[in-house]
């Protein structure tokens, strides 16, 4: 017999996104599978429950839309990502092409100019001293280099953050700040597509390596054109709210810390750990195809469900002490980067982002301190900090 579990908990709050955590723990608790009253949508949070739904593409699909509106039922705010919202075939076409423009290969020769940049805004936070660390040392790293590897032009890219607070913002329910900030989508709209068309790109980069794909008929030039905005939707804003997630961590956990500036070569296993234990990608979204029994409940057809990711990397029954900070947790199983068809296809880059930038920081900085209380920017779509007051030698 199924049964259904419901929650008047709201995931999208100020409240529950201040600090998740706890709630996460409180919805765990009440099953697999709860139907979110407030919204009419379902939730998982368990580790398991969480790789189930990702990894079942044929019934849990990306066209109903990434976030809270139901494509389905309600028209797109933009034309919908050929990748991220797109099932097979179409998915397996337009992933395939973005696999291999982010392939292993290409992204060993993108350290050299990863280094040089993190070194020399490291080195000039150095000279500061004391500085809010997300607008002057985090923001500035991958707004630089990620923009630079896909080859778009030098102005104004300030406007990608707009367009990341966008689509980001339209995962959740509508609230003010959303509305009054979405009166600019028509030109930030306009901006980002010129500028991801062919001949707005440097002619290498993985801007120029997507059009190329539209030489062998692999994907048409309109689908290049999108691809281009896919990576441009997806890897600017994760990266930042990554990084600047586990400096905090570092901040908080001073033992660790030490850790890490003792051995700089802990690097990439501290991204890794802090992608687990408080990262940029708290939520992901499914729609249902038909209706399916799921860990004891009834999903109907084109129904929502919201997959916590966040929650599935504080899972006890899946992870040894997980609400520890462990920078030499031996981490297999990583969900932040989601799983199945649509894990992150970018994912190797990101670690590489971030192995860089702490590498570089652990090397050159001796002490690392809070100067002052950390904000979180209450988007709906990501989770990450507006300031981070640090002091540094
Ligand atoms: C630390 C940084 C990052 C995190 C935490 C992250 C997380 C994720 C997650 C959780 C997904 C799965 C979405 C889903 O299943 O619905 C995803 C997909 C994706 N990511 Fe990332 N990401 C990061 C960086 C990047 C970067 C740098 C890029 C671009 C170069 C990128 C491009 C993409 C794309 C295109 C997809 C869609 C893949 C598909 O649907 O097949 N991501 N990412």
């Amino acid at each position: 017999m199924t049964s259904r579990v419901t929650s008047d908990l709201d995931p999208f709050s100020p409240e529950f996104r201040a600090d998740p955590y706890p709630r996460y723990a409180e919805l765990r608790a009440l099953g697999p599978i709860v139907w979110l009253d407030r919204y009419g949508i379902w939730v998982v949070s368990h580790y398991e429950q969480v790789r189930a739904v990702l990894t079942d593409w044929e019934i849990f699909s990306n066209a109903g839309g990434g976030g809270l509106a139901n494509y389905f039922t309600t028209p797109p705010w933009r034309p919908p990502s050929i990748i991220l919202e797109a099932d097979p075939p179409l998915h397996t076409r337009t992933r395939a092409v973005l696999m291999r423009v982010v392939s292993a290969m290409a992204v060993r020769g993108m350290r050299h100019g990863f280094q040089q940049v993190a070194d020399s805004l490291i080195d000039r936070a150095l000279v500061r001293g004391t500085l809010d660390a997300i607008p002057d040392l985090v923001q500035p790293f991958p707004l630089t280099v990620f923009p630079d590897a896909v080859g778009l032009a030098k102005d104004v890219r300030e406007n990608l953050l707009t367009y990341g607070a966008m689509v980001f913002g339209a995962f959740g329910p509508s609230t003010p700040w959303h509305e009054e900030l979405m009166l600019q989508a028509p030109a930030v709209g306009d901006w980002i597509l010129a500028h991801c068309a062919r001949d707005a790109l440097t002619p290498v980069g993985l801007g120029a390596s997507i059009h190329a794909a539209a030489d062998t008929g692999e994907i048409t030039a309109e689908e290049a054109t999108l691809l281009v905005r896919s990576l441009l939707s997806a890897g600017v804003d994760t990266t930042i709210d990554s990084i600047g997630l586990a400096l905090r961590c570092l901040i908080d956990h001073p033992d660790q810390w030490r850790l890490l500036r003792d051995d700089p070569s802990l690097a990439r296993a501290a991204f890794e750990e802090a992608t687990r234990y408080d990262s940029s990608s708290q939520s992901l979204f499914r729609t249902t195809l038909r209706a399916v029994e799921f860990a004891g409940s009834d999903i109907g057809k084109h129904e929502k469900v919201l997959v916590l990711v966040g929650s599935a990397g504080r899972d006890p029954a899946r992870w040894d002490d997980p609400d520890r900070f462990d920078i030499r947790r031996k981490l297999t199983g990583q969900i932040g980067y989601g799983a199945g068809i649509h894990g992150c296809v970018a994912q190797m880059m990101a670690r590489l982002e971030g192995e860089v930038f702490f590498q570089s920081l652990a090397t050159k900085v001796k002490t690392l301190d809070s100067a002052g209380p950390s904000a979180l920017r209450l988007n709906p779509g990501l989770r990450g900090l507006t300031q981070l007051p640090i002091a540094m030698n």
